[in-house]
């Protein structure tokens, strides 16, 4: 599954933690619950969140996962990870309850992953690729979880094979990928329409691959020694309702065709999108966004 699309950078990642913490996630999470509902890691001892981005679930595992279990987290941009931890922190201090998407950049800067209120609840967290867990032991997880990472990154085949091996022998892989690219409409719409207003000449190939089916997915699995492949497919809305706060919604990509405008084709573009998403709203209709979900084991 080599891909020659061409990904973000981890900057540009790091650009987009604060929209990503604060709107994006909370729709990207419907597959990680999925996951986690899959993998029952109420019931184990080490928990691997590979690329888990501002850890949206993290109060929700650390609720459940029992006591003494480990929750491991790592993503590649150092402040979607510091994200996770700030949200933490809240969450643990029991301090604006409810807001915990509201983060400051101070409360951000401050977070230290070596902070004693994350050690007491087994709570790790790092920063590192999915392509490269030297971090971690041999056999270490009971569970890894990766959700909506494969799909962007430019070794799929080297990042399972590192996931088998930090794997006890009977741990549970569960990964999930971009479906495809016609139900994914929440992904690419804004892209679409910068077309359609003029912002956008041509049509450009980026951010991640689509998979048409699952057989790609399946075939890494077991080449790689996963037994016991479970996939599937699953839809979850993106919670497009208004131009309030639309911009919230706007990826690197769309900001920087925006910022390279003229006033004149954003208003073009802005009405064109207020129109799309009042006739979405009539309609009842959702802006899909498309997974494949997988989930494995590695033999005993
Ligand atoms: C779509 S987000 C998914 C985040 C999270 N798993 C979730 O469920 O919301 C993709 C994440 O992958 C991270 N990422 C990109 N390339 C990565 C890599 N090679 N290793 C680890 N994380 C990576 C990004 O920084 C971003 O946080």
């Amino acid at each position: 599954m080599q891909s020659d699309v061409v990904f973000r950078t981890v900057q540009n990642w790091d650009d987009y933690s604060d929209k990503y913490a604060r709107r994006i996630q909370k729709n990207t999470s419907v597959f990680c619950m999925t996951l986690l509902n899959m993998l029952h890691y109420e019931e184990v001892e080490n928990i691997l969140d590979a690329g888990c981005g501002a850890g949206y679930l993290h109060q929700l595992m650390i609720n459940q996962k029992k006591v003494e279990a480990h929750l491991y987290g790592f993503d590649l941009s150092s402040q979607m990870v510091k994200r996770a931890g700030a949200r933490m922190k809240r969450f643990l201090n029991q301090e604006k309850i409810g807001s915990l998407d509201l983060l400051t950049q101070e409360e951000v800067d401050l977070v230290n992953f070596d902070d004693e209120i994350f050690k007491k609840i087994n709570y790790h967290l790092s920063v590192g690729s999915v392509e490269d867990l030297s971090q971690y032991q041999n056999e270490m997880f009971d569970i890894y979880i990766c959700n909506l990472v494969y799909q962007i990154i430019g070794n799929q085949e080297k990042a399972m094979i590192e996931a088998f091996r930090v794997l006890k022998p009977g741990g549970k892989l569960g990964i999930t990928v971009w479906g495809r690219r016609e139900n994914c409409v929440a992904l690419w719409f804004l892209k679409e329409l910068a077309i359609k207003t003029g912002l956008l000449k041509i049509r450009m190939q980026g951010g991640g691959k689509f998979l048409q089916n699952s057989d790609e997915l399946i075939q890494l699995a077991t080449k790689t020694g996963f037994i016991n492949l479970v996939c599937w497919q699953q839809m979850a809305p993106f919670d497009i309702l208004s131009m309030n706060k639309i911009e919230d919604f706007f990826n690197p990509e769309i900001e920087v065709i925006l910022a390279g405008s003229t006033q004149e084709q954003q208003d073009i573009f802005y009405k064109s999108l207020e129109k799309m998403i009042n006739d979405y709203k009539k309609e009842n209709k959702p802006f899909p966004f498309e997974c494949y979900f997988l989930i494995a084991e590695k033999p005993k």
